[in-house]
């Protein structure tokens, strides 16, 4: 396994390599990738580099009919890459399909807005003359993602990047490598020119390189709040553009006269699907009082029933495994904070049995009597840990939603309209669901986050064009004279 630059397969530099590990049969070896430094980054920026001068004058559309054709074969490669991603990083097949899905969807809707990409024109000041403007592109986009999603989020970037007429390193998670030479390849086999995109595997080494390199002018970045945060931090310092997509803790609250059984098969899937593994997940329930007892005890019945297992050998398995011995270590230490910070009514360990003792597999585990001050109400754990607590009123609940360090996604369940309506409104979130879970954001809305969660970006929908092009605004005077502005025409 290789890293991808201009156009061939390379070891690093320096030969040295890492494993990639099924996180569901840790025996299970996928393979050694390049563990690539500086001067892989560099050998990479080059090509991307030289690659910039002739992609970014190929019209538009023309570069949205390569993306069109991507999609195709994202298509017809579905399963054999949902089976590699499964394998690679753990969730079930459904999700790993419905991950290869949302790449989909993004590259036609970035081929398709390869024929609009539109400017603004506007009257001038002045007689004979002519104001307009064009989102430019900007050149070498480096982008680093994490193992959640790796087809989906990579693409949310890299695509619109390529639309706009820009050249891409990546490099993506050191968890999920395969699933980014299955990328490299469908760009290439959609007829992407040499040098375009280019793959870098790694760890952090390879991430700060890409992050100082001279010529790599714009960063995307989904990772950890803290990582994103020192990366924007080099990037304030060395001005560069820098969108981040972070963390969460996003709540979900259910209101008396909501629909319970909708808003228990909500939390079910916003909690545990990806095995709680997502920026948007469900990681805090906010019950109203009234109907707290009862939704708590058909939830943990039903969440008790969730069949945790290996996606690939288990065709029942609703819940994998977590992604590695790092973060089944943070996720079991955040259960015992737990412990001692309130009620754990379900789960609450590491899953043992049988083929599951081969991998990280979590119980999903729920804990009540959670307050607004607990570590497990603030921190994000990125694991199916579910944190409930408890409001007298609607207000209660809006200002328990809104005490967190994170703002990406929202939910609330009600029949009361102007109930949904004040919490669109008062929500402090980038994304509110409306008796909805807080995981399921559509490839072609805005995607992103206030507060911890972002630097005020929107990947996916139009906004994602903001980040991977910049403002050219002309003015044409046709007047044959000298049309001094703001002294001649008044
Ligand atoms: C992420 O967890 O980084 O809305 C992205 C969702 C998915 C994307 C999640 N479509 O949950």
């Amino acid at each position: 396994m290789k890293n991808y630059i201009n156009g061939q397969w390379r070891d690093s530099v320096t030969g040295r390599t890492f494993a990639n590990i099924n996180p569901a049969q840790t025996s299970d070896v996928i393979g050694a990738f390049p563990l690539s430094n500086a001067d892989d980054v560099a050998a990479a920026v080059t090509a991307a580099s030289s690659a910039f001068k002739a992609w970014r004058l190929m019209p538009a559309p023309k570069r949205g009919d390569i993306l069109r054709i991507a999609g195709d074969i994202f298509t017809r490669r579905k399963d054999e890459l949902a089976a590699i991603m499964t394998r690679e990083m753990g969730k079930t097949l459904a999700e790993t399909k419905g991950d290869i899905q949302e790449a989909i969807d993004t590259a036609y809707y970035a081929a398709t807005e390869t024929r609009r990409l539109f400017g603004y024109n506007a009257p001038s000041e002045m007689n004979n003359k002519m104001n307009m403007s064009f989102r430019m592109p900007i050149g070498v986009c480096g982008i680093i993602t994490a193992w959640n999603f790796p087809i989906a989020v990579p693409s949310w970037k890299i695509l619109p990047a390529l639309a706009c007429g820009n050249t891409v390193v990546f490099k993506p998670s050191d968890d999920s490598p395969y699933s980014a030479n299955i990328f490299a390849e469908i760009l290439e086999e959609a007829g992407l020119p040499t040098g375009v995109f280019n793959v870098v595997h790694g760890n952090g080494e390879a991430g700060s390189a890409i992050v100082e390199h001279p010529d790599v002018r714009v960063v995307g970045f989904t990772g950890s709040t803290t990582t994103g945060n020192a990366i924007a931090a080099r990037c304030g310092a060395l001005n560069k553009k820098v969108s981040l997509e972070m963390g969460g803790k996003n709540a979900q609250i259910v209101m008396p006269d909501a629909e319970i059984d909708l808003a228990i098969h909500g939390v079910l899937w916003g909690a545990f699907g990806t095995t709680g593994q997502r920026c948007t997940a469900t990681s805090r329930l906010i019950l109203h009082a009234a109907i707290h007892d009862t939704f708590i005890a058909e939830l943990t019945k039903q969440a008790s029933e969730l069949v945790l297992g290996n996606g690939l050998t288990n065709a029942a398995a609703q819940v994998g495994p977590v992604i590695n011995e790092r973060q089944l270590d943070k996720i079991l230490s955040y259960i015992e904070i737990g412990k001692s910070e309130a009620t754990c009514v379900l789960g609450g360990e590491r899953d043992l049995a049988g083929e599951n003792a081969n991998g990280y597999f979590v119980k999903p585990t729920i804990f009540t009597d959670v307050e607004r001050t607990d570590r497990i109400f603030q921190e994000e754990i990125f694991g199916p840990v579910l944190s409930v607590a408890k409001a007298t009123s609607f207000e209660h609940a809006i200002d328990l939603a809104n005490d967190s360090a994170y703002g990406l996604s929202s939910s609330i369940y009600t029949r009361d309209v102007n109930a949904a309506f004040r919490a669109i409104r008062d929500v402090e979130a980038g994304i509110t669901y409306i008796n909805a879970p807080t995981i399921g954001a559509e490839a072609h809305m805005p995607f992103g986050g206030i507060k911890g969660t972002g630097n005020g970006h929107r990947e996916g929908g139009w906004t994602v064009f903001d980040i991977f092009t910049e403002w050219k605004t002309v003015y044409v005077d046709f007047s044959g004279t000298l049309q001094r502005a703001q002294i001649d025409n008044y």
